[in-house]
């Protein structure tokens, strides 16, 4: 079981699209995939047909509830959503902090700390998964830590312009503490997210980040995913020549995610 987490602590760069579009393809390609939406706002949820009221997921981290509890099957009319179980979130992920903190004694026995939550848990359904996709929320906060503790992989949309450049930074940090700490195989992937290289400007930040790191064939700025998102029909779904297709083809050919 492979476990892939999409972040950045900035928001609307594309985590949830992202983690739309891999969710699906893998499904595609018939393995088992578990998506997990750890962001309070649930977009990832909904784009996969779920609404819910409560989220346990603060509950089934802590070990209150089972995974049977908080997993559940997607909406969708093509075949391979048969292939897509959702732990769907809601607004009352936003207590999860709180929760922590008022079960301490209790989580320190079971996992010593809370950021190995999400990694224990995850454990008890290796068997039922060929890959698990978390999208999280655009901060540096339990959530993401705890993903990043669990997974074998971190996607990081990243859009080329100045204050996403600076906040990667801060991303980058938390990652390289996680990786000298709970998680030595830690890999991350920096993919070019949203880009508009008609734009002189993102050009220029792009060429800048490759220079600091290993980037991704870019996802452009397209009207065709936005489209994807409304239609909850994944790119790999249109023509052969739409360009959303192509760039996403490219991307998982890229990370070996095909
Ligand atoms: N490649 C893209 N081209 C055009 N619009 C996009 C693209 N990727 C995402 N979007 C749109 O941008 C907005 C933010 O994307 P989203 O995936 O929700 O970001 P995040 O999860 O990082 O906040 C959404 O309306 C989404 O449909
Ligand atoms: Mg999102």
């Amino acid at each position: 079981m492979k476990i892939i987490t999409v972040g950045n602590n900035k928001g609307g760069v594309g985590k949830t699209m992202q983690c739309f579009q891999l969710v699906c393809h893998l499904a595609n390609l018939g393995h088992r995939v578990l998506a997990i939406d750890l962001d309070s706002q649930a977009n990832l949820s909904s784009t996969l047909g779920v609404n819910i009221q409560r989220t346990l997921i603060p509950e089934w981290l802590i070990g209150d509830v089972g995974v049977e509890d908080v997993v559940v099957p997607v909406e969708g009319k093509a075949e391979f959503y048969s292939n897509i179980k959702l732990i769907p979130s809601s607004r009352h992920m936003a207590n999860l902090a709180k929760l922590l903190i008022l079960s301490e004694s209790e989580v320190r026995k079971t996992a010593g700390r809370k950021e190995r939550l999400l990694k224990l848990r995850l454990k008890a359904v290796e068997e039922q998964f060929d890959y698990v996709v978390i999208d999280t929320p655009p901060m540096l906060g339990d959530e993401l830590i705890m993903s990043l503790v669990a997974s074998h992989q971190i996607l990081i949309p990243t859009q080329a312009q100045d204050y996403s450049i600076d906040g990667l930074e801060e991303l980058m940090d938390t990652f390289e503490i996680i990786k000298e700490t709970e998680n030595p195989a830690l890999e991350f992937s920096i993919i070019p997210s949203m880009v508009n290289s008609r734009r002189k400007i993102e050009r220029q930040r792009l060429e800048e980040l490759s220079q600091s790191f290993n980037v991704t064939p870019m996802i452009r700025n397209l009207v065709d995913m936005q489209e994807s998102v409304a239609m909850k029909k994944p790119v790999f779904m249109f023509g052969q020549s739409a360009k959303g297709r192509k760039d996403y083809e490219n991307l998982w050919n890229s990370l070996g995610l095909n």
